[in-house]
């Protein structure tokens, strides 16, 4: 199989924002190097051959105009399958994430502190490995914020391992989903690694859930995907039901805070890492 290579060079604040816009556009794998000048990263990404690189490409453009940088320069080749999953497995080792758990990458032997819980993740080619900060400030939320009696759904699952962490804090019921077919089967085989029940996955998104269902809803998504599906939020969630939206930059937070409060939600808490913001928002009572 050959795979579509694009390389750019990045400011190394924009860096984390390119990555997460390209994340929802079925990246396979993402590469980051030194950029010849000071202050920039060198990003390399690698899409299917079947991906829609002018859309890719659009998208890049984007997230430079909203931050009042000149377009890159976007170098496209072709590279016929490499190891390349197999050398990023080397630099992936388990790692404490969040008050509770430990995240172990499942050809690791697991050497659990006692005071946690072992999350066992095989990312393969979905967004979930835990080291990102958008997925650290969820699950530090989700420790907060999640109940017994909830029934939650994991609006874009990735790996799975916000899934999987919902359900080993005591959630009733975890309904995990992604657009990305590949990634629900990775989140299918890690939810299983973890031998977790009442955790079920399915190939879609949130048009499929059934109104006033979720208590709990996560969302490590972008800004602007949970801007533009905010009135489904709205109807999958049950009165006084908590969302929590990641994926935000601090620029993007204003336009956010006005969605929800438009929408009639409470803001109860906002989290930050780095350039990121997470924010936990509590639905009107009906
Ligand atoms: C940033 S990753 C989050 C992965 C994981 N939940 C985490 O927190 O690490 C976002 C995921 O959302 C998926 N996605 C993008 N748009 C979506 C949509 N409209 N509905 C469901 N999933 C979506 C992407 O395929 C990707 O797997």
């Amino acid at each position: 199989m050959s795979w579509h290579q694009l390389t750019l060079d990045v400011p190394d604040d924009l860096k984390d924002a390119i990555v997460g816009e390209l994340s929802g556009e079925g990246v396979a794998g993402v590469w980051e190097t030194h950029a010849p000048l000071p202050g920039m990263t060198r990003l390399v990404f690698y899409f299917g051959p079947r991906s829609d690189l002018e859309r890719i490409e659009n998208e890049i453009r984007t997230v430079f105009d909203r931050s009042g940088r000149r377009n890159p320069v976007v170098s496209r080749s072709v590279v016929e399958e490499c190891d390349w999953t197999e050398e990023w497995k080397k630099s992936y080792t388990s790692f404490p994430i969040g008050d509770d758990f430990f995240v172990v990458p499942s050809w690791e032997e697991c050497h659990c502190p006692y005071d946690r819980l072992p999350i066992r993740i095989d990312p393969g080619q979905a967004f979930g490995t835990g080291t990102h900060e958008t997925t650290q400030l969820t699950i530090e939320a989700l420790e907060r914020w999640v109940e017994g009696h909830h029934i939650v759904l994991d609006l874009g699952t990735g790996s799975g391992i916000l899934a999987i962490a919902s359900r080993l804090l005591g959630a009733k019921e975890v309904y995990a989903c992604d657009i990305d077919p590949v990634a629900v089967q990775v989140a299918r085989a890690n939810i299983e690694r973890n031998a977790e029940n009442q955790v079920w996955t399915f190939s879609g998104s949130i048009d499929a859930v059934k109104s006033h269902s979720v208590r709990l809803l996560l969302c490590n998504l972008t800004a602007d995907l949970i801007i533009r599906l905010f009135p489904e939020l709205d109807r999958v969630l049950q009165p006084r039901g908590i969302a929590i939206l990641s994926g935000v930059l601090h620029e993007q937070g204003e336009e956010l805070r006005e969605v929800i409060t438009r929408f009639g939600f409470a803001i109860h808490e906002e989290i930050t890492r780095g350039e990121w913001l997470a924010v936990i928002a509590e639905k009107h009572v009906a």
